[in-house]
């Protein structure tokens, strides 16, 4: 989809976020702030960028031109972690947790995953589809550009790829891009309930390959947790779907601290998610490579568990991203605003590292750090334009949606002025 030739000039803040590799540690409070700045795109990349000051001498009729004085322009957000194809709520589950009942229990008695899995198997590719369809469209109102989405929830080889197919034909059919993930380690499904070896055995020999061929599915993810599957069920799944080609990611140290990190920075996978018990060496070894450490604030807040120790990760060098981890168990909220507010408030991170958090390093827990993430020459079109002046109202206007305009490969896609929300 290539856009028409774009101008935007005057914003009070152009946020760059310039790189294309994820930022790790202190790099990650660097993102690049141009007072009074411009960008021009064309074929839905980015041409120039700088003062508006120096912009070059064109014609402003051949462009579609937005001034946006007052406003703060930056790089489209990368929501890195979602599970957005599901059938089927859980409404009643997330009062049973308040009400003290844990979130593994739950799960340990055939409801939480389970039961979306029941209701996910049950739906069409085309109600799983219109589903998607209008979840992508809020995500896309809170300036999302770039969704990755897991399978998981249907546990046996007709239903993963249904999913897997629902992300393929939304990716054709609507702008905001989705990098899909093949998750069927996600739990143990009732037919195998009791057989977790066998039913690894079944992912590696009869789905993962199925995915492949199909190249339906970017990623691999595991959900590796106490009465999930372990650290060595998770390793040996992730060094299957790696020898097929893919890329991996790893649910990692969430509830019980089992050393999931460490395994995902051993593995180099592209992130690790999750992490509110990852331990000191975990935090080490992921500050010692280029393994994302992606944080899912809403979740911990959702599920009442203690935040991800961000500052130490940040500390030891790691890269960390922020993503919302939209499902329909753990996180019923594609709310980017919350996001940004609790690793303000909750996880101690600075304006700027939520900002690198949701963009570059969002993209390089997707592997598309050098297409997307940044605004700088060569790179995609994407881009927020908030209502406010400065990337801080992010985090200080908490809770609210600020985006104005989001642009996708260089075309306007929502609008607040068309949209009102
Ligand atoms: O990331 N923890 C495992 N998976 C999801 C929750 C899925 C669900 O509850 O449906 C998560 O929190
Ligand atoms: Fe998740």
């Amino acid at each position: 989809m290539a856009g028409k030739k774009l101008l935007i000039k005057h914003a009070a803040e152009l946020v760059t976020c310039a790189g294309t590799s994820p930022k790790q540690g202190a790099a990650m409070g660097d993102i690049g702030i141009i007072p009074d700045g411009a960008l021009l795109a064309e074929d839905g990349k980015i041409i120039w960028v700088g003062p508006t000051a120096e912009l070059p001498a064109l014609d402003e009729s051949q462009w579609e031109v937005i001034d946006a004085a007052g406003q703060c322009v930056m790089p489209g957000f990368v929501d890195s972690h979602t599970h957005m194809v599901f059938g089927g709520y859980r409404a009643e589950e997330f009062f049973w947790r308040l009400g003290g009942t844990p979130y593994l229990e739950i799960l340990e008695r055939g409801g939480g995953i389970l039961n979306t899995v029941q209701a996910t198997r049950a739906a069409s590719l085309e109600e799983l589809k219109e589903l998607a369809g209008r979840r992508l469209a809020g995500m896309m109102a809170m300036g999302v550009t770039t969704v990755e989405g897991k399978s998981g929830y249907g546990l046996d080889k007709e239903t993963e790829l249904r999913q897997l197919a629902v992300m393929s034909e939304l990716n054709r059919e609507q702008p905001v891009e989705i990098v899909p993930t093949f998750m069927g380690a996600h739990a143990v499904p009732p037919e195998y309930k009791g057989r977790t070896d066998e039913y690894v055995e079944y992912i590696i020999k009869e789905v993962l390959p199925a995915v492949a061929e199909q190249g339906i599915a970017e990623f691999c993810d595991v959900f590796c947790e106490q009465g999930v599957f372990s650290l060595s069920e998770s390793r040996r799944l992730l060094e299957a779907a790696k020898s097929l080609g893919l890329k991996t990611k790893l649910h990692a140290d969430e509830i019980v601290p089992l050393g999931g990190a460490e395994l995902a920075a051993e593995l180099d996978a592209c992130s690790a998610d999750h992490l509110l018990q990852a331990s000191d060496a975990g935090i080490a070894a992921l500050g010692s490579k280029h393994t994302v450490a992606t944080l899912l604030p809403m979740t911990a807040f959702c599920l009442r568990e203690p935040y991800a120790r961000a500052r130490a990760m940040i500390d030891s060098g790691a890269a960390v991203a922020l993503a919302t981890d939209y499902n329909p168990g753990s996180c019923f909220s594609h709310s980017i605003p919350l996001v940004a507010a609790l690793a303000a408030i909750q996880l101690g991170m600075k304006p700027a590292e939520i900002v690198t958090a949701l963009t570059i390093n969002g993209a390089a827990a997707v592997n598309r750090a050098d297409r997307v993430g940044s605004l700088e020459i060569g790179k995609q079109a994407d881009i927020v334009i908030l209502e406010y002046p400065s990337h801080l109202f992010l985090v200080y206007h908490a809770g609210m949606n600020i985006v104005d305009k989001v642009i996708k490969q260089g075309q306007l896609i929502w609008s607040k002025a068309i949209n009102i929300s």
